[in-house]
């Protein structure tokens, strides 16, 4: 059984990658290259998977799902600049695909701290960037 969560963020960021001259870039990613950033609204859902347990019939505490998804990846990019603020993502260009590898990265590695019997598992997350995309990613996609 699966269940998914949704979370609200809002985070800056500017696409240029470092590997592409100005004019490339700016055909690359248009207006999204504007020096000066543009903000998101963004929508993460974590899926998690396993079986309810028998005494609570739940899948998962909710609160302790909320306290791991906030202290693993909310806290470190609510309202933060991702290019500048965010170790893992300053030689990465803050693409939402690229965003989606480092979050499902964090929670990988911090999962256990969380959820020590190891009954439910990481599944998946999604990153709504505005209304029309949505990008995801298995927890066995993860690159490390
Ligand atoms: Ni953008």
């Amino acid at each position: 059984m699966k269940l998914t969560t949704r979370y609200p963020f809002s985070a800056a960021h500017r696409l240029h990658s470092n590997q592409l001259s100005e004019d490339a870039n700016w055909a690359v990613y248009g207006r999204c290259n504007n020096p000066y950033g543009h903000g998101h609204n963004y929508w993460l859902e974590v899926t998690v998977a396993g079986e309810p347990d028998a005494d609570t019939g739940m899948l998962v505490d909710r609160r302790q799902l909320d306290k791991c998804v906030s202290e693993e990846i909310l806290s470190r990019v609510s309202h933060v600049n991702l290019n500048e603020q965010v170790e893992e993502l300053k030689d990465l260009v803050p693409t939402t695909e690229n965003v989606a590898y480092v979050f499902a990265d964090w929670l990988k590695s911090g999962w256990g701290k969380h959820f020590k019997d190891g009954a439910v598992r990481f599944d998946r997350i999604r990153i709504y960037e505005t209304r029309n995309n949505r990008f995801e990613i298995q927890a066995n996609e993860v690159r490390q």
